[in-house]
């Protein structure tokens, strides 16, 4: 604009006209434009700017050789040629203009129709982003809209720009995301580099993203902005305010329908909430009159079996004081059958205790849940797999386990109640089907056992009333007792036991079990003994009678034992024989069972040490082994606790 003849029309918006373009003061020209004009010759120019509305459209030149006087009337010619190239010109201009209004204002209008008919904000920012770049033809796209928390997150990027713009958190004044956001203005630069509104660091982050020119506008609702759009650019576009104004257009549709969608979701997430709590609240309700109804079945129960026993007792008693006495072996026969009977009804009693008998004693042993439900598969095998396969009915058994914390519990009852589950399982498909056992984590830090069927399900009335004790829908061959006891063993193990089912298509038992207390200290335990065969125990304990049991059930379990009644005798006997495995009192006179626990520590650390204490003696476990004491055993102690303690020290199978 300015350099020589044509230049000048331009700048000047006026004729101008030289006779030797070379040679006139009044034109400026740049060395290569001269070199340029030297070698064409035609010197004499005269220029007539295309006017319209005062601005420059163009400029009509004609060029003769050197020295040529252009004819008056050729100037007018041209003159009245520019005013016409002006208004076809202008026309155009025009025509082009008002269509693509129309083509953009068709987009827009269907943009609109899109974004308003969606509620899910996800889907939402999705289409936006497709919108931007439909709406101005850019080849990127990204929309931010800005969090609970006051930063902006680019949600979506379409185009070029996409993966650089992937996980940004934008903060008010950070980036040009952060500018529009804190003047609340629309941002136009194809110079990111040199804007001194853009940080350096910024810059080249965009220019890495293969980004020339960016246009943001914000998001606004009422006076404040919720969101930036963006449109980039591979290259340096001149933006027309024309743009501006479409993409401003475009935020005002997207402020309305993001403010839709969030509202929508708001009042979603309050239903959800409200529905949740009605839920809860009813469950609560359901589980307390279950509850209330199964103590008073358990209370009445534990007389019934009270009861039971004496009178069971009377007639076991009776039969096996005849039976001595009998020899006739029709009599014989018959006296054994009622004894076969009264041993049968101490089962049922038994049983039945399982589900009143709520002891308070806590669970002593740390247990695998998976160990268990392992075990209790391959205990119910016969039912599941011969039985039914000897009927022709195809029943599959799927085990799922997932490594879990351990348990505090006694694992012989807690397999008794998974081995219950899995036979009403079996029982629940007379036609075959799938029983599924799985374990996983529960979200409390404890574990979730499950035991799934495809088979009949059951009715909401059956279900209610599946805990009590004698409750069967199996006619006469069923006790009714199994779930009874799953009830009474779950609860015992601070847990709980829920059921889901629906008629013909299945049912599923789930069981929570608490974390366990004592884990920490046993997670780590190594194994100390062999896989199998005997081990050599010592037993310290001043009570005769809490030793000689302990002593003579582990005998029972095949391992060798050596007998200490006082702590200061047990280090004796201690280092005069080679020992895998000690167990001793803690309340004895002279030498408390910590002292012996640290003594034998001290000597060899390698040996597992057991700790038998009374009741609810509840240790934190790293006080545990801070004082050589591996694990403790609960008084009174059964059988299969003291097989399980030993167990504990082999390594898992
Ligand atoms: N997996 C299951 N599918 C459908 N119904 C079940 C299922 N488990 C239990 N039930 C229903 O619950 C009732 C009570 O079960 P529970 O285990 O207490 O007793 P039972 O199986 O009938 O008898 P028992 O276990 O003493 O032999 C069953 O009779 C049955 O109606
Ligand atoms: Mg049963």
């Amino acid at each position: 604009l300015g350099e020589g003849v044509v230049g000048r029309a331009a700048a000047e918006r006026r004729a101008v006209e030289t006779v030797d373009i070379l040679h006139d003061p009044a034109v400026t020209l740049s060395p290569d434009a001269r070199a340029l004009i030297e070698g064409a010759g035609s010197r004499a120019i005269a220029a007539v700017p295309i006017l319209a509305g005062g601005n420059v459209l163009g400029v009509l030149a004609l060029y003769h050789p050197v020295g040529f006087q252009i004819p008056r009337e050729e100037a007018e010619f041209l003159q009245i040629l520019a005013g016409h190239a002006a208004a076809a010109l202008e026309n155009a201009r025009l025509f082009m203009e008002s269509r693509r209004r129309q083509e953009s204002a068709e987009t827009l209008a269907s943009i609109t129709q899109t974004l308003t008919g969606s509620l899910d904000l996800q889907t939402l920012i999705t289409q936006v982003a497709d919108a931007i770049q439909r709406l101005l033809g850019c080849d990127g796209a990204a929309i931010g809209l800005v969090a609970a928390d006051g930063v902006v997150r680019l949600s979506a990027r379409t185009g070029t720009g996409a993966e650089a713009f992937r996980e940004v958190i934008v903060r008010p004044g950070e980036g040009v995301t952060g500018w529009v956001l804190q003047h609340g203005e629309p941002f136009f630069t194809t110079d990111y580099e040199h804007d001194p509104r853009i940080s350096p660091a910024f810059a080249r982050g965009v220019r890495a993203a293969g980004i020339a020119s960016i246009l943001s506008v914000p998001v606004r609702l009422g006076d404040e902005t919720v969101g930036v759009l963006h449109a980039f650019y591979e290259a340096v576009v001149p933006m027309a305010a024309d743009d501006v104004a479409r993409a401003t257009d475009l935020a005002r549709v997207v402020a309305v329908a993001v403010a839709n969608a969030r509202l929508f979701e708001e009042a979603h997430a309050h239903e959800a909430a409200a529905t949740r709590a009605y839920q809860d609240l009813k469950a609560a309700q359901d589980q307390l009159v279950r509850a209330e109804k199964l103590r008073a079945l358990g209370e009445m129960a534990s007389g019934v079996a009270h009861d039971f026993n004496n009178v069971l007792a009377a007639i076991l008693g009776r039969v096996q004081l005849i039976l001595r006495r009998v020899e006739d072996p029709t009599l014989r026969q018959w006296l054994s059958i009622v004894e076969r009977a009264a041993l049968d009804g101490a089962k049922i009693v038994r049983q039945l205790q399982e589900f009143t008998h709520i002891r308070r004693d806590r669970p002593t042993q740390t247990v695998d849940m998976n160990a268990v439900v392992k075990d209790a598969v391959e205990m119910t095998r016969t039912r599941w797999r011969d039985d039914t396969q000897s009927r022709g009915v195809d029943v599959r058994l799927v085990v799922e386990l997932a490594p879990g914390p351990p348990v505090d519990g006694h694992p012989a009852e807690l397999g008794e109640a998974l081995m219950n589950l899995i036979l009403n399982a079996v029982d629940a498909l007379p036609e075959g089907g799938t029983i599924t056992t799985a374990t996983r984590p529960a979200s409390d830090g404890g574990v979730l056992v499950s035991v799934a069927d495809t088979g009949v399900g059951m009715s909401d009335a059956v279900r209610g009333r599946i805990f009590e004790p004698f409750f069967s829908t199996k006619g006469l061959r069923a006790t009714g007792l199994g779930l009874a006891m799953v009830y009474g063993i779950v609860s015992r193990h601070g847990g709980e036991v829920t059921v889901e089912s629906t008629e013909g298509a299945g049912s599923t038992f789930t069981i929570h079990l608490p974390p366990g207390r004592l884990r920490s200290a046993e997670a780590s335990w190594p194994p100390a003994l062999p896989s199998e065969g005997t081990a050599r125990v010592l037993v310290i304990d001043d009570e005769p009678h809490v030793r000689e049991i302990l002593a003579e059930i582990l005998r029972v379990q095949k391992h060798e034992v050596v007998e200490a009644a006082l702590g200061v005798e047990g280090l004796i006997r201690f280092r005069e024989g080679s020992f895998d495995l000690v167990m001793t009192d803690l309340a004895m006179p002279g030498m408390s069972g910590w002292q012996v626990a640290q003594a034998i520590k001290a000597e060899r650390p390698e040996v597992p040490v057991v700790l038998v204490t009374g009741w609810g003696v509840e240790v934190p476990p790293d006080q545990l082994r801070q004082n050589g004491v591996d694990r403790v055993m609960t008084k009174p102690f059964r059988f299969e606790d003291v097989r399980d303690v030993v167990a504990s020290f082999r390594p898992k199978r």
